[in-house]
Formats: C-alpha cells, sequence, structure tokens
C-alpha cells in the first residue's frame, strides 16, 4: 500500500520556491519541523527530504544502488562532467578505483609533511599581518587548501590560487542560480553570470591541460606515478577515444580540485570562527598543540595525539557540515521508513539537519566538543554523524581532509590569536559547499 509522509500544503508553494532562493538552510530547518520524513509535490516533481539516521543509512548505504546523484550535482556536470563526485554506475566506479589508491594511509604519511609546509606558510603570511587591518582569513585559508591539494594529489605547485579560487566561485554560483531557478532560464541567454561561467570553465580546464602537458613530460620513461593525476593520466591512455579521455581527464581534476578544497577551507573557517567566540575552546586547543608539538611542525603520527583538537574540528562539522546536502534521485519504487518513494523522485539528506536531531543531539545548537568523546559517539547511531557522507560514495579525501583540518587548526591557534572584526556575523551560505557570507575578516596577533 502506498503511503506518503507529510508535507506542505499546495498553497506554501509559491513561499517555499521563494525561500529556496534566499534561505535554503531555513527551508531545511522548517522540513525538519514536519518529520523525519517529508514529500514536497511540485506539479509534476516529487522531493522526500529524509531527516532520520535510519533513512540516511537506507538511502545512502543499504540501498544506495538504486539512488543516483540528484539536485545541484546535475548544474555542476555542466563544469564537473563525468567527474567522481558526479558521476555514476560504471563510469564512477572505474574512476574511485584509479583515484582511491592516491590516499592510502601509506601515502598520507607524505602528505602530512605537504599540510604542515603549507600551514607554515600560512602562519609566517598571517605574521606577517600582525597589527595591521583584518584579513580575509576565509580566502587564505581557501589557498593554503588549493595549495595542499597541488602539492599532494597533482605534485606540483599551482600557484596563482586566486584566479582558480574565483573561477571555481563563478561556477558554484551559476550552478547555484540554475538550481533555484529549477533550469528556467536558458543556457543559451547570455547573461552575466551566464558569462563569468563559461570565462571561468575555460580558464579551470586551461589549468587542467597545463597540468596534464607538464605531467606526460615528466612522466616519460619513468617510474609510474602514485599520485592522482599520474594514475588518471594512465587511466585515460587506456581508453581507445582520446577526445572523449582528454575531456573526461579534465573533469576528473576540476572534480578532485572543487571537491577538495572548499570543503576543508569550510571546514578550518568555520573551526577559527567557532574558537573566536569560545576563548575557553581556544585555549585547550592552543595548550594541546603546545604540549604535543612543542614548537616544530606537525607529523602523521601526531594525528592521533591531538585528540581535543580533533573533537573541535568534528564539532564545528556537525553545527557547519561543509557539505549540507547529499541529493539523490530514485531510479526505481523504493520503501524508506516506511514511506513509498516512487521512481524518479528527488531525495534530500542533509547532514545540516541530521546533525541537529533534537534525539540524537542535546541542545543542537550549542558549540560542544565534548559530545565526540569517544564514550559518547559509542552511544550515538553512526549514521546521525555523516560530514564526509556514507556508503559506498564516502569521502574519498576524508582522511586528507581530516588531517588538514586538525593540523592548521592545531597550528594556527598554538602560534596566533585571530579575532573577528567587530560586528562580524559568521553567517553559513549554502551554496554546492557552506560558505561563510561575506569571508571571514580576522585581526592576527601573536598568542601569549
Ligand atoms: C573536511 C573536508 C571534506 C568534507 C567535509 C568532505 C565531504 C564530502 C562528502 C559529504 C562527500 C559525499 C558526497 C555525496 O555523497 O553526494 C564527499 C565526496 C567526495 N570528496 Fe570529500 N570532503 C572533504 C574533503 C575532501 C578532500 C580533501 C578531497 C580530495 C580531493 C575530497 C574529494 C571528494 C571526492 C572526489 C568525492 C566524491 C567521491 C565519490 O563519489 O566516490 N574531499 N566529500
Amino acid at each position: 500500500m502506498t503511503r506518503h509522509p507529510p508535507g506542505p500544503p499546495p498553497a506554501a508553494l509559491p513561499g517555499l520556491l521563494k525561500k529556496l532562493a534566499v534561505d535554503r538552510l531555513g527551508l531545511m530547518r522548517e522540513a525538519a519541523a514536519l518529520g523525519d520524513a517529508v514529500r514536497v509535490v511540485i506539479g509534476p516533481k516529487k522531493l522526500y527530504v529524509f531527516n532520520h539516521p535510519d533513512h540516511a543509512k537506507h538511502v545512502l548505504a543499504d540501498n544506495n544502488a538504486n539512488y543516483r546523484k540528484g539536485i545541484g550535482l546535475v548544474q555542476a556536470r555542466r563544469v564537473l562532467g563525468d567527474g567522481l563526485l558526479t558521476s555514476d554506475g560504471d563510469i564512477w566506479q572505474e574512476q574511485r578505483r584509479t583515484v582511491q589508491p592516491a590516499f592510502k594511509p601509506t601515502r598520507i604519511a607524505r602528505q602530512a609533511d605537504a599540510v604542515a609546509e603549507e600551514a607554515a606558510k600560512l602562519v609566517a603570511l598571517l605574521r606577517g599581518r600582525e597589527g595591521a587591518g583584518p584579513v580575509d582569513v576565509q580566502a587564505e585559508l581557501t589557498g593554503l587548501t588549493l595549495g595542499v591539494l597541488g602539492r599532494t594529489l597533482l605534485d606540483t605547485d599551482l600557484g596563482g590560487h586566486d584566479a582558480v579560487a574565483h573561477s571555481f566561485e563563478a561556477v558554484q554560483d551559476q550552478a547555484m542560480f540554475e538550481m533555484v531557478t529549477q533550469d528556467l532560464v536558458p543556457k543559451w541567454l547570455p547573461t552575466p553570470g551566464q558569462r563569468r561561467f563559461r570565462k571561468a570553465r575555460k580558464e579551470l580546464y586551461e589549468v587542467a591541460d597545463r597540468l596534464v602537458a607538464d605531467r606526460t613530460g615528466r612522466m616519460a620513461g619513468g617510474e609510474p606515478p602514485q599520485d592522482a593525476l599520474g594514475r588518471m593520466i594512465l587511466a585515460a591512455r587506456r581508453t581507445a577515444d582520446t577526445t572523449a579521455a582528454r575531456a573526461r581527464l579534465r573533469e576528473e581534476i576540476v572534480t578532485l580540485l572543487l571537491a577538495g578544497h572548499e570543503t576543508t577551507a569550510s571546514t578550518l573557517g568555520w573551526t577559527l570562527s567557532l574558537l573566536d567566540k569560545h576563548p575557553e575552546v581556544r585555549e585547550r586547543v592552543r595548550a594541546e598543540a603546545r604540549h604535543v608539538l612543542g614548537d616544530r611542525g606537525p607529523q602523521v603520527e601526531d594525528l592521533h595525539r591531538l585528540g581535543y583538537t580533533t573533537m573541535v574540528v568534528q564539532e564545528a562539522m556537525r553545527l557547519y557540515p561543509p557539505v549540507w546536502v547529499l541529493p539523490r534521485v530514485a531510479q526505481e519504487d523504493d520503501e524508506v521508513g516506511g514511506y513509498t518513494v516512487s521512481a524518479g523522485a528527488d531525495v534530500l539528506v542533509s547532514p545540516y539537519i541530521l546533525h541537529r536531531h533534537p534525539d540524537m543531539w542535546e541542545e543542537p545548537e550549542r558549540f560542544d566538543p565534548e559530545r565526540f568523546d569517544a564514550q559518547r559517539v559509542a552511544h550515538r547511531p553512526r549514521y546521525a554523524y555523516i560530514p564526509f557522507g556514507a556508503g559506498p560514495r564516502f569521502c574519498v579525501g576524508s582522511n586528507l581532509g581530516m588531517m588538514e583540518a586538525v593540523f592548521v587548526t592545531a597550528l594556527l591557534t598554538r602560534d596566533l590569536t585571530l579575532t573577528s572584526v567587530p560586528g562580524h556575523r559568521a553567517v553559513p551560505e549554502p551554496m554546492l559547499s557552506l560558505r561563510m557570507a561575506g569571508g571571514l575578516p580576522m585581526t592576527v596577533t601573536a598568542a601569549s
């Protein structure tokens, strides 16, 4: 028997569509207030929002084969094409097999050194701003995470981070615009956003092409490379259709850069903003960093010793999960939590909402790193906390992202005090990732 979850009355729809454009997080909260499962009917379209860990487990893990990537990512395909984040089925499986070994534990140890060096450069750069006006720390973190990705996955110095970061912003702005306008504005219209998008996409593809050309030259006759770029180039060579393979290679490189840099920079931005608001927590992070690291930079073995800092980062990702929604499309009819989901329906699972479920999280809005104490974690359902997703599409870069967030938080806090400018409010802006609206202007002083 067909059973539908509750949903807003048809009269509420115009208001909902407006909110989709201006207050997406508010919309998700309103949906959650209706229940753990919500159904919205918009003309012929059906949208389900599932807000319970068991539902997340079903959609993302147990019956993942029935759910392909959906809303938002469909728009992102215009630049990411069939890269690892947006592809499905056999293409996805092949790409995951190609890239996954670049993230294995033996490589993480080497990646730690690159993270430590990039973090030390950022500390030095910020030190140079001591006593000067505010710095947009979010922009600097974005540069740092791009630099780390260049060194760890592509074995290159990406240089000119700013241009790459701006291109990603233009691409995302347009993808989000197309999502909220439900693709009603034709793509051939030369709107300013559309023009910016095309220019940015061209620039990103040019960066990718340069990386491939440079690496191909270096690979001639040498050892088979173990990093992501080298592995992707070798995989592309095995494909008969070279034009398609070249296009795919670009998309794969741009995907890794996009998926890996904004998420980690967002985690760091939110963590630093929360530490600024909670000086007692900042002091504990500082004390831990001084105890574990002394004056030196971090190495991979330090990661498990920076336990409190790890809890702080985890709590920041609970409140502000960089990937705030996981969109899927049902392939066949299914049943989730006793409710019917029809084939073709859009399905949303939102870490932002799940991480605030009142049955799993006491006082969900309160910042409390102790929630990630091992004993308390053991008492919570596993799928109540999914900042890196779940099931086969689980983030391939989670270890790198986590290590980066913990090391950079520890080093910056050990050496500096970063203070938000008076009146600055950290407001989340849900784009493809959960950005901070207007960046993070902070002043820098040396840590006492
Ligand atoms: C703290 C930082 C990060 C967070 C919170 C994060 C979060 C996520 C989430 C939630 C997903 C699943 C998306 C879905 O199921 O629809 C994902 C996938 C992915 N992430 Fe991350 N990520 C982070 C860092 C990174 C890094 C450093 C990389 C390195 C390149 C990366 C690359 C990817 C890729 C390629 C995918 C797609 C995997 C697949 O579908 O097989 N991420 N990430």
